[in-house]
């Protein structure tokens, strides 16, 4: 059914009156205070879109306009992309369908792909460090003083500081576990890291508020000025690591033999080791395991990605984030381990019905559960991703799947203006 703009609730005339203004139309005082309908209504007139277009606009999915108004401000609809499961994993002996949203032909084949080739060798082996999130605290000492002595002497005052009003994170174990500090000599700052368990929440809101509290008392013990304070998106604490091995003979094919292809592998990955600009594709390769991962579970991709990439570059040079090599036997060995900071509880996970879903897919895990599912999803892409680079190409599966999707797309169109989905060739691949 098509929306009819004339039955839509009339708004502000201040609003109307600057969108009639020409270029005046992205100053919108009280846009925000607007009913979804309305803001609709107006970005409708103001850019001219057609009925057709303001239905798009209307549709919500699994999201009602009400959830889209309270996660975001000016919400005028929901954007929809294309979510799949990839088969195949087995991680630490268990299977697991992995929810992934994503809209890039055959994220999910190589996916499911590579977990095929791991469950070879027994699947995916993972672990997660504690989730200790870093909390950032910048000071300036407007005075002479031993600060090293004083923040030693007040260290546990400190973390009890941190501690006070969350007794519901400590009764579930986690909490502001240490403090530590450096001096950054050239803007004569002084920056405390505080370290907190948060549990099965990533945790965002739980240490800018504990770093807000503890800078509150800092300028009692000592004297200086209170800089920045917010949590760290390098979340070097807060790990999640895969192993995977792949016999050999795997990669046997009718152009290649697997024991050439492991070494080919070997090499591609050793090529992302001495080349960043190789190594920027080969992790976005993983992160196209990764971030369809997140946005499925309704985790904030974009602090994952800053936190990944920043971890790449932490030598002083930007590296593959997965490291590939040839076990004495000669098949093919795995590994990635990165800052995986990811939460079951808290903010969109629990409020976005199809994040619910995705976690119940996966057969509602923790939040290192999930954190080692994703980071295993990221090791089978790159996986799949080497392997082709490393033996036909890229293009060959890449385009197949992508030509057939759209062959399908267009058959589709001609019988039906309704699409059916195109994400089936590439499943059905797998
Ligand atoms: C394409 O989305 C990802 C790849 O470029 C990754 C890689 O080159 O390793 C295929």
């Amino acid at each position: 059914m098509d929306f009819d703009k004339s039955k839509l609730p009339t708004h502000s005339s201040a609003i109307d009156a600057n969108v009639s203004t020409p270029g005046a139309v992205s100053r919108l005082p009280g846009f925000y205070e607007l009913p979804i309908r309305e803001r609709v209504a107006l970005i409708g007139r103001a850019a001219h879109l057609t009925d057709g277009e303001l239905s798009k606009l209307n549709q919500f999915g699994a999201l009602n306009g009400e959830l889209a108004d309270v996660f975001i401000e000016n919400a005028i609809g929901t954007y929809s992309l294309p979510l799949g499961v990839a088969t195949n994993f087995l991680v630490n002996g268990i299977d697991v369908l992995v929810p992934m949203a994503v809209e890039e032909t055959s994220v999910l084949a190589a996916a499911s792909h590579g977990a095929k080739l791991a469950r070879l060798g027994g699947g995916f082996f993972t672990s997660a460090s504690e989730p200790i999130m870093t909390g950032q605290i910048q000071l300036f000492i407007t005075e002479q003083c031993d600060w090293q002595e004083i923040l030693t002497t007040h260290k546990s005052k400190l973390l009890e500081w941190a501690n006070r009003g969350h007794d519901s994170l400590i009764a579930r174990g986690g909490g502001a576990r240490d403090l530590d500090w450096h001096f950054i000599k050239e803007m004569n700052a002084l920056v405390l890291h505080l370290y907190i368990d948060t549990r099965d929440a990533m945790g965002a809101n739980i240490v800018n508020t504990m770093c807000e509290r503890v800078s509150g008392i800092l300028p009692e013990i000592l004297p200086c000025e209170i800089g920045l304070r917010i949590l760290s998106n390098l979340t070097d604490r807060r790990t999640a690591k895969a192993e995977c091995v792949v016999p050999a003979k795997a990669f046997d094919s009718a152009e290649f033999r697997g024991d050439q292809v492991v070494d080919r592998i070997v090499k591609a990955y050793q090529f992302a080791f001495y080349d960043m600009h190789r190594a920027a594709t080969n992790n976005k390769g993983i992160m196209n395991g990764i971030d369809p991962v997140l946005i499925a579970t309704g985790n904030d991709w974009r602090a994952v990605e800053a936190g990944i990439h920043a971890f790449a570059a932490k030598s002083g040079r930007y590296l593959p984030l997965a490291v590939w090599s040839k076990t004495p036997e000669g098949d093919l060995h795995g590994e990635i381990n990165v800052p995986m900071a990811v939460g079951i509880v808290g903010g969109v996970t629990k409020l976005h019905p199809t994040a619910q879903i995705a976690l119940k897919l996966m057969g509602s895990p923790n939040a290192s559960k999930l954190a080692q599912i994703i980071v295993a999803t990221g090791l089978a892409q790159n996986l799949s991703a080497l392997r082709a680079l490393a033996s036909e190409g890229i293009q060959r599966g890449h385009m197949g799947l992508h030509q057939k999707n759209l062959e399908m797309l267009h058959r589709s169109i001609d019988r039906n203006p309704v699409v059916h989905t195109t994400a089936r060739v590439g499943a059905s691949r797998t």
